[in-house]
Parts: C-alpha cells; sequence; structure tokens
C-alpha cells in the first residue's frame, strides 16, 4: 500500500483508480485532473455493463476531465433541484454557485448566488468565472448562454443534449435512433396537417408544443373533432412547432433515472411508479408495481438512451406501459427528476450525489435500493397540513417502522400546486406507506 492510501479516502482511491490503467496519463493537478486514455480505457470496461449498445462514449472520453471535491460547481438555476444538489455536492466536500433571478432561491439559501436573469451574459460570464465546472437544473437554458459557456467553462454536459431534450421533436427523434420506441407522433404546421395526424392517430390524441412545456402546460388532449381549429390556435400561439401524439392508453406511467459519466460509465437507478394528479406528479412507487422483467426493460431501455444520446450527468426518461406489456418513451429531462426524489432515503446513493458524480468524472455510485419506498409531493396547498403535523410525524415509525422523512425546499410563498417538498415514505412494502398516506389526510383532494 503507497502512503497515500495509507492517509485514506475517497479522494485518494479516485487517484489510484485513474492511475491504475496502464495506459493512464493522469496528471494531478490541483483539484482537476485530465483523463486521456486512462477514461477512454475506464469507458470501454464501464459501458460493457450495458449490452447490446454501441459505444460512443470513447470519443467524448478523450476530453473527460475529473473535478475533485475542493472544486467549485456553477448551477445554471436555483430552484429545489439545485439545492438538493449542493446539499448532497457538498457533503462530498464541493462548494456550489448557482445563477437564479430570484433573490433566496432555494439553492441560493445553501449556496452561493449570482441573482441574474438567465440569458444575462454578464452575470453567466461571472459564473463561469467562479465555477470550475458548469450543470444545470432545468433544460431550456438559453442557446446563446449555453454557447458561451461552452466556450469559457467546462461543461461536461455539453449543449447537444440540451438543444436536442429542449425540443420534443427533436428528442423524439435521437430516442428513435437509439433503438427505443415513442409513442407514434407527427409534427404540425397547420390545421391541415393536425387534421391528417387526427385522421392517422384517431381519437383521443394530444398535441404537444414542441418546446417549453411542463406540468401538462402546453397540451390539449383533442377529444372531438370539434376541438380542432380551437386546439391548434391555441397552442399555436406560442409560436413554436407542435406535435401530435397518439394517445396511449397506458396502465402504468414508469421513470427511470440513468447516469452517464464522461468516461461513459452508466448506472441506472430502479424504475419508479408515477401517479400524476392534474398532470403534477403526486407519488412515486418504488418498486414500481409491474413484473420485474418490465422493470429490467425500464431500466434498460434508460440506459441504452444515456447511451445512444452520450449524455452526461442525468438523464430522466418517462415512459408508459400499455397492458400488453409494451413500453413506450414519453419525454426526457436532462437533469435530476422529481421522479428521482425517492433515491435520497431509499438508495444507496441519491440521484443528487450521482449527478455530481457524473458530471465531475468520479466513478458513479451503487444505485442499489435499500427499502420500499413511497416519495409523495408536498404542493402550496399540502404544506399547512403537514406542518401542523411535523410534530407527530414520527409516530408513524410505530406503524411503517421507520419515521416518514420530510423536505422542504425553503420557498417563500406556498402558492396552490406549487412544489414545496416532498416526504419519503419508507416502509417494508409500498402499501403500508401508501395506507399513511391516504390516513394522514394531507393529501386528500
Ligand atoms: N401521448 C400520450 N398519451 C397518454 N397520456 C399522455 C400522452 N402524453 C402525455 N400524457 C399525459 O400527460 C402527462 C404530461 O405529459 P408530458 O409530455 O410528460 O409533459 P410535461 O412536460 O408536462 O410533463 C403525462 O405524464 C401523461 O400522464
Ligand atoms: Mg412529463
Amino acid at each position: 500500500m503507497s502512503e497515500a492510501e495509507k492517509q485514506g479516502g475517497g479522494l485518494v482511491s479516485l487517484t489510484s483508480w485513474l492511475k491504475s490503467d496502464p495506459m493512464g496519463t493522469c496528471g494531478v493537478d490541483g483539484c482537476e485532473i485530465e483523463v486521456g486514455e486512462a477514461a477512454e480505457s475506464a469507458a470501454k470496461s464501464e459501458s460493457s455493463r450495458v449490452d447490446g449498445i454501441d459505444h460512443k462514449g470513447q470519443a467524448a472520453a478523450k476530453s473527460a476531465k475529473v473535478i475533485l471535491p475542493g472544486s467549485t460547481i456553477g448551477i445554471l438555476g436555483g430552484g429545489q433541484l439545485g439545492r438538493m444538489m449542493a446539499n448532497a455536492g457538498s457533503a462530498m466536500g464541493y462548494r456550489f454557485i448557482a445563477l437564479d433571478p430570484t433573490p433566496d432561491a432555494p439553492c441560493g439559501q445553501v449556496a452561493e448566488q449570482i441573482i441574474a436573469n438567465y440569458d444575462d451574459r454578464d452575470a453567466a460570464h461571472e459564473l463561469a468565472k467562479r465555477a470550475d465546472v458548469i450543470t444545470y437544473e432545468f433544460e431550456n437554458v438559453d442557446a446563446g448562454v449555453a454557447a458561451m459557456l461552452m466556450e469559457e467553462s467546462y461543461v461536461p454536459q455539453g449543449s447537444e443534449l440540451l438543444y436536442t431534450t429542449q425540443h420534443r421533436l427533436r428528442e423524439k427523434r435521437a430516442i428513435e435512433a437509439a433503438g427505443v420506441k415513442v409513442a407514434p407522433y407527427c409534427e404540425v404546421g397547420n390545421v391541415d396537417e393536425l387534421r391528417a395526424g387526427v385522421a392517422q392517430f384517431g381519437l383521443p390524441c394530444v398535441l404537444k408544443t414542441a418546446t417549453g412545456g411542463y406540468d401538462g402546460k402546453g397540451q390539449w388532449v383533442i377529444r372531438d373533432e370539434a376541438e380542432i381549429d380551437e386546439a391548434f390556435e391555441t397552442l399555436n400561439r406560442a409560436g413554436t412547432e407542435l406535435v401530435l401524439e397518439q394517445f396511449i392508453r397506458f396502465e402504468k406511467e414508469l421513470s427511470v433515472i440513468a447516469a452517464r459519466s464522461p468516461q461513459g460509465e452508466i448506472r441506472t437507478f430502479p424504475a419508479a411508479e408515477n401517479i400524476h394528479i392534474d398532470n403534477i406528479l403526486h407519488l412515486s412507487i418504488v418498486p414500481a408495481r409491474v413484473d420485474e422483467t418490465v422493470q429490467r426493460e425500464a431500466e434498460r431501455l434508460a440506459a441504452r438512451i444515456a447511451e445512444g444520446l452520450g449524455a452526461v450527468g442525468l438523464i430522466a426518461v418517462e415512459l408508459f406501459l400499455t397492458a400488453d406489456g409494451e413500453l413506450f418513451v414519453n419525454e426526457l429531462a436532462p437533469r435530476p427528476h422529481n421522479s428521482g426524489h425517492y433515491t435520497m432515503e431509499a438508495c444507496r446513493t441519491s440521484q443528487f450525489e450521482q449527478h455530481v458524480r457524473a458530471v465531475c468524472g468520479l466513478p458513479l455510485g451503487d444505485t442499489a435500493l435499500l427499502t420500499p419506498v413511497v416519495m409523495v409531493n408536498v404542493l402550496g396547498e399540502h404544506v399547512e397540513p403537514l406542518l401542523e403535523r411535523m410534530a407527530v410525524i414520527d409516530e408513524a415509525a410505530d406503524r411503517l417502522g421507520v419515521a416518514p422523512k420530510v423536505h422542504l425546499y425553503g420557498k417563500h410563498e406556498a402558492k396552490h400546486k406549487r412544489k414545496m417538498g416532498h416526504v419519503n415514505v419508507l416502509a417494508a412494502q409500498v402499501d403500508d406507506a401508501l395506507a399513511w398516506i391516504t390516513e394522514t389526510n394531507i393529501w386528500r383532494a
């Protein structure tokens, strides 16, 4: 054992991990290690975890860097995802600085914050100057700012992943190119194309704006031909392309979060079963109540997409499962995802730690599920009843074996339907957790 190894710590084993490659040419330079062939070799060995996939990671691996703890991670966006990323990464020894226009944003409360609009070039310039590596917590990053940051800073996720996932049509084409199915769709440029699409897919079908939609906004479920004109007029006002999708009569909605490092290592978290109310995520149930073969297949598809898109960092994959066991991808998000919040207590590594590991080029963490869990979202209207219960919430441990874990994001105003926090309800079985959630009456409609 070398002297350095005797001193122990993850940092030392990381440097030996990098140096263990006989071809490696790693040189330690402050907090940053440039890895060339070492990373390429890691990519070759690690990506063999994913069966049957063309390994494209090697080219990107040439420019992979390892950003060690002590370095500063810049985040575009300062919401709850940034906050939880900063909490996880701070525990690993990283520093964080977020760019967000809202003073005292959720992430700004636990990290430094530059208060400025996302398209403010001077602010982005400052972020680039103060951070060793840059990531983002939302996908609608201004293209000009993204290009500028790529030029001035290290953005391991690149701009292509953003370009693809910012636009539903580009995203669907990329998923198909990775050999994974999406719901049948067509591009809609005018009302005649919409009419033709409706004739092709039948009713109901879903018209969506190609960019800018979230929580069901920017969509119209067309149930009757009489709605065609109004649906087109309304969504066309957004001034973006439109896409029409066949309505999938899904049995369940699932999601899988995959992580990929610049060296090409890929790991997936266990599939979550998601229940939405009014298009906003209400519950994530893990393990998903589907056959294990379906869980494995969903995870395999997510890994395939991460590989096919050459993603770095997290990529969340939302899927529809039909009654005859078919899986269609609905959409992607190149960042931590609400349906992955369950990992914070239920997995050996949280999605936030995994994202930090991935963008910093560290080996990815173990994604094993430690316990069944149900994540329930706390929206504005749930905050008061939840806080009233805080003093007694641990009593649930008598029933569940372990107390539910409450996470709140520090948002100032508890607006109706606004995501304010979540509770991870751990239990011996997901049914016990679901029963507790119902009985609290906090989430009554
Ligand atoms: N093609 C479809 N068939 C059936 N349901 C759909 C379809 N597209 C969307 N939905 C429903 O609407 C929800 C929100 O749609 P999604 O495309 O994920 O947009 P958002 O960006 O708002 O999450 C989905 O979670 C699903 O419940
Ligand atoms: Mg969605």
